[in-house]
């Protein structure tokens, strides 16, 4: 049996803080090296090995991967939709070396397994709004987008033509309490709850009306865990997986917050994140998710809602 070692790339961001707690409790602390261009966030501190890494220096990733034995990587470092559209460029180079860099290693490594996300962000607005097919129209209009796209393609032919076991999934929108969000368009329902608990009030850069596809934090851990987990013949998607588990708009979240902080008020003023969220569905169809490798969320806005204030409190 392998002995797994696992590098995190992005851990201290808002999937890679809590992804690397949960990868540690299953795998052993030493097991799991957790790795960002930023100082090791406040929740890992002491609990496991952390190393300052650039992504974008293959080298430097090179020799980490192989002082530290690694056998499996889950590359999180990117640049989100919203901060892509104010540096495409950059989100563009980041977002796209970062895989190349990664992929590349493995193959020369024969690293294991290689995780890596895409994103809603692929859709655009040829794509259908609601129950968004796995396969469909993918015409995307956003930088992160174009890169999400790119990036599933380049995993597909790396496990066509080099057999690296690359797998992922299109996150929706996400939603936790642990790590900040980094500069997404969903980053707005987080930051309602934070503002609800402290100011009573929130005002909200999308439109009230505004769907878009969401999910708690410890659904998108468990996904990604169990696709890693999944026997290989299990999976038929190579590109990348869509996944859901709720949809809704800031005027639901808004009320259901209101169900426990009853004087809570919202206003709108929406910016330029409007026409990145209009230009994605509002729902998404993950059937064949549920069907290769047996995904089933746990958690819906009412749900999720009462956990959030729960654990925000504390
Ligand atoms: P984040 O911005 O919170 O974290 C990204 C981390 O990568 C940061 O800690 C950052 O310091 C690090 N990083 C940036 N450049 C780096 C570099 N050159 N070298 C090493 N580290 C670098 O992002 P996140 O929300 O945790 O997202 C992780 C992945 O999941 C991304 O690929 C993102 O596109 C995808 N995703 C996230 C969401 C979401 O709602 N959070 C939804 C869909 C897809
Ligand atoms: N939450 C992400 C964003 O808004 C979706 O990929 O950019």
């Amino acid at each position: 049996m392998i002995r797994e070692r696992i590098l995190v790339i992005g851990a201290s961001g808002q999937i890679g803080v809590e992804l690397t707690l949960a990868l540690r409790k299953m795998y052993g602390n030493n097991n799991v090296v957790a790795s960002d261009l930023r100082e090791e966030n406040e929740l890992l501190k002491g609990t496991g090995p952390y190393v300052s890494l650039d992504v974008m220096n293959k080298e430097m990733l090179h020799v980490q991967v192989i002082r530290q034995n690694i056998t499996q990587i889950y590359l999180l470092a990117a640049i989100l939709s919203a901060t892509g559209e104010k540096n495409p460029n950059l989100a563009w180079h980041l977002n796209m070396q970062s895989l190349l860099n990664v992929l590349d290693i493995a193959r020369e490594e024969k690293i294991y397994k290689v995780y890596w996300p895409s994103s809603i962000a692929v859709f655009g607005p040829t794509s259908p709004k609601q129950n968004c097919p796995q396969q469909t129209i993918i015409e995307p209009t956003t930088v992160y987008g174009i890169s999400k796209y790119a990036g599933e393609f380049w995993c597909n032919y790396y496990y066509q033509r080099y057999q690296v076991d690359v797998r992922s999934l299109r996150y929706p929108g996400l939603i936790s309490y642990k790590s900040a969000p980094g500069g997404g368009t969903t980053d707005y329902a987080v930051e309602i709850y934070h503002e609800a608990l402290e100011e009573k009030q929130y005002t909200c850069f999308l439109k009230e009306d505004t769907y878009l596809p969401m999910m708690y934090m410890p659904d998108a851990i468990r996904a990604t865990i169990e696709l890693m987990e999944a026997p290989a013949a299990n999976i038929s998607i190579r590109t990348s997986y869509n996944l859901s588990s709720m949809s809704f708009s800031p005027k639901e979240i808004g009320a259901a917050i209101k169900n426990y902080i009853p004087e809570f008020t919202m206003a709108y003023e929406p910016d330029y994140r409007q026409s990145i969220a209009d230009s994605w569905p509002q729902s998404i169809d993950d059937s064949v998710a549920r069907n290769d490798w047996g995904w089933k969320h746990e958690y819906d806005l009412e749900r999720m809602t009462k956990d959030m204030l729960e654990n925000l409190r504390k």
